[in-house]
């Protein structure tokens, strides 16, 4: 298991997985057929592929815990930019086929209707995400720096969860499945981390032994 989590192959093939839902959605459009409505086709797919790869990400931790395969840890960051790619997709969609570039309009869409206020901070969170992801980042910033800056993480997707929900007038089954997912995930952590502070807090109650001839 090691040899292939550890192959460059398995790492391509998964970048190949990534690009996968791409395809998908220029498909219909290379194919000549008829899409009702482009906009929101393009909109929809490119927004549900942010939030599965955002929880694809968030799945990462637990699951290396889980299988005991920390091998797992090489794909986060791929997982972690795809997630950063859809979203520019998503935004990109928004941003030239709904407001034609129009700057104003988007800042007034920020500011009146909620759904875009929570969408656009889940986007603007991923952005010194995806810069910093590199090795010279984490070097630069410090691992615990690095760490409580991807933390940004966990808001992005409940953003992300939030944005999906207010969206939707009626059919609220699919945010609120990825509303538990993203919960669980977060409670995972939570519990990670207090059972990580017992643990330190019993090993320092443990009086420390001295070597018998150490103050000879
Ligand atoms: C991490 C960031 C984001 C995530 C995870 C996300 C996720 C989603 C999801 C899941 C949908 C619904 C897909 C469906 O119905 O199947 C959606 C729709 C949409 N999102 Fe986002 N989104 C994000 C950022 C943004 C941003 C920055 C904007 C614009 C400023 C935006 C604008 C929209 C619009 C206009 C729709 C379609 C609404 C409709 O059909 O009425 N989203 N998004």
């Amino acid at each position: 298991m090691y040899t292939f989590l550890a192959s460059k192959w398995t790492k391509a093939a998964l970048f190949l997985l990534g690009l996968g839902p791409l395809a998908a959605i220029i498909r219909p459009f290379v194919r000549g057929y008829t899409i009702p409505n482009p906009l929101e086709f393009i909109q929809h797919a490119t927004g549900d592929w942010t939030l599965r790869f955002l929880v694809f990400t968030l799945t990462i931790t637990p699951l290396r815990q889980l299988v005991h395969l920390p091998e797992l840890i090489r794909f986060r960051r791929m997982l972690g930019l795809f997630a950063f790619f859809y979203a520019c997709l998503h935004f990109t969609t928004y941003l030239v086929f709904d407001k034609f570039f129009d700057v104003h309009e988007i800042w007034k869409d920020v500011y009146k209707r909620p759904f875009i206020t929570v969408g656009f901070l889940a986007f603007t969170l991923l952005i010194p995400l995806a810069i910093t992801s590199t090795a010279g980042w984490i070097r630069r910033l410090g691992g615990r720096r690095w760490r409580i800056l991807h933390r940004a993480i966990y808001i992005s997707a409940c953003c992300g969860v939030i944005h999906y929900y207010w969206l939707v007038k009626s059919a609220v089954i699919r945010p609120l499945f990825y509303a538990a997912l993203v919960g669980v995930l977060l409670v995972w952590r939570v519990g990670e981390w207090l059972l990580r502070r017992r643990r330190t807090a019993l090993a320092n109650a443990v009086p420390q032994r001295t070597p018998v001839n150490a103050s000879q």
